[in-house]
């Protein structure tokens, strides 16, 4: 898979963990920055990143932030965008089988390196489940639908 990861200076010690994440997984990335740890809006790395993974540039996206939270509320304006906030092993693997989540987000501030690593793993390795949760997503899409331009 080719990953789209975007951070702001709240999400930047989780990046190279993350990327190391990815690599031994045998996935591909792009990292489209932040690169340092001077204040920036992270608004403008979840756009990045969302448009790259909703026009199909890339398979899926990271985004990581203080929190995970800003970046998911971002990132989940724009169509065709299921990203979550993930911040225990449980609710990556249900997210990835049941939302089919296209985009995990996570807080720097809220877990550490390790367990972003386990976060990812498992985002990245659980099989979406189709059957019943197809049918929740396509009322997803059909929000979408009513509101999005
Ligand atoms: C930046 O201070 C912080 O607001 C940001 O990293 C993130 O937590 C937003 O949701």
């Amino acid at each position: 898979m080719k990953i789209a990861i975007g951070c702001d200076q709240g999400g930047l010690v989780l990046k190279t963990a993350v990327k190391a994440c990815i690599e031994s997984l045998g996935h591909t990335f792009v990292d489209f920055g932040t690169d340092t740890e001077k204040s920036c809006d992270y608004p403008d790395f979840a756009l990045t990143v969302a448009e790259k993974v909703a026009d199909g540039t890339f398979d899926k996206g990271i985004l990581l932030c203080g929190t995970g939270i800003g970046m998911a509320i971002c990132a989940n304006k724009v169509k065709g965008i299921r990203a979550a906030t993930c911040a225990d092993e449980f609710s990556a693997k249900a997210t990835a089988a049941h939302n089919d989540s296209n985009i995990l987000t996570m807080g720097g501030r809220v877990v550490d390196t390790a367990l972003a690593q386990k976060i990812v793993t498992l985002w990245l390795t659980t099989p979406y489940e189709g059957g019943r949760h197809q049918r929740r997503l396509d009322k997803i899409a059909a929000v979408e639908n009513k509101y999005f331009k």
